[in-house]
């Protein structure tokens, strides 16, 4: 039997019954191997930014860019994860009617929902107008990466009372507006606790502890494909980085040094090969085309 693909409503009755599994991907490849692993969800993040585009930050990340690579993981992730489209920087910003608008693309292209970050008063109501175009919202709170200027760099959120206060708040508002899921980012671990415990739709941490109701983490962070900063939080499970370089140092030798390719088992041969040798291959035979003889 095929296995069913997840669904919000799916992803949302998980909470209190097995912990969720998230991971980003950016393009057909990836997104079909996080399919297969067994992915729960697949974000397209916009840190696509920072690990694929090779920005310093998300900021300079767009909707068309966006778009490009959620087509190309819709495509690879087929079977069973559910795929959410991350709003870039400013797509969210101007005014409501443009966020849906913008929502509303990244479902045309092969998204099953959209996340946005932050969870102020004005944000909640543009969340409030995505969902209420039947577009699925996960929320985001703590460390939200497109105001790393506000926030003065990529640092730990609610660390005092009074922004752990705001958190808890942000995080109650945005599981009433209708969200299906929140990613806590960078938040002390008893915190994400509280809110965990306090909402009643899944948190998925990032750099938020153990006790969320699920966990996610970049793609490259985890394969040991991104050569910039690696947060503390990041567990790698592989080195492919390494992997490539090496296979793509060997075969560059092979080149080389002539031993790639083999002709007996990586050519194609002609069976004609006695006849191209005579007509072609004797001293003397004109082989140059006039460039007149090319129209
Ligand atoms: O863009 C991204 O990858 C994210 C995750 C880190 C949550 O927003």
């Amino acid at each position: 039997m095929t296995p069913k693909r997840n669904t919000v409503p799916s992803i949302r009755a998980m909470k209190g019954t097995r912990r969720i599994g998230m991971v980003t991907a950016y393009d057909y490849p990836s997104g079909r191997l996080a399919d297969a692993a067994g992915a729960d969800v697949i974000l397209v993040g916009d840190s696509l930014g920072m690990v694929v585009l090779g920005y310093p930050d998300t900021l300079s990340v767009t909707v068309e860019d966006m778009l490009h690579h959620t087509r190309a993981v819709a495509r690879g992730a087929v079977q069973t994860s559910l795929i959410v489209g991350d709003m870039p920087y400013l797509s969210y910003h101007v005014s409501v009617e443009e966020s849906v608008r913008n929502a509303g693309r990244f479902i045309q292209a092969g998204a099953h929902a959209v996340k946005v970050e932050g969870g102020k008063p004005s944000r909640i109501k543009t969340i409030q107008a995505i969902l209420d175009a039947e577009i699925p919202v996960m929320g985001h709170i703590g460390l939200t990466p497109q105001s790393v200027n506000a926030l003065g760099g990529f640092r730990l959120q609610g660390k005092n009372n009074d922004d752990a206060r705001r958190l808890i708040d942000e995080a109650i508002a945005l599981a009433q507006a209708g969200c299906f899921a929140i990613v806590l980012e960078m938040v002390p671990s008893e915190l994400a606790a509280i809110i965990t415990e306090r909402i009643n739709i899944p948190t998925i941490g990032i750099g938020a502890g153990p006790h969320c109701d699920g966990q996610v983490l970049v793609w490259h962070d985890i394969l040991g494909l991104y050569d910039g900063h690696t947060p503390k939080f990041v567990r790698r499970y592989a080195n492919v980085g390494a992997d490539m370089q090496s296979a793509i140092g060997q075969y560059l030798a092979d080149v080389r040094e002539g031993r790639f390719p083999d002709d007996a088992t990586e050519a194609y041969h002609t069976a004609n090969d006695e006849e191209l040798k005579r007509i072609y291959g004797a001293a003397g035979v004109a082989l140059d085309v006039p460039p007149k003889a090319l129209n």
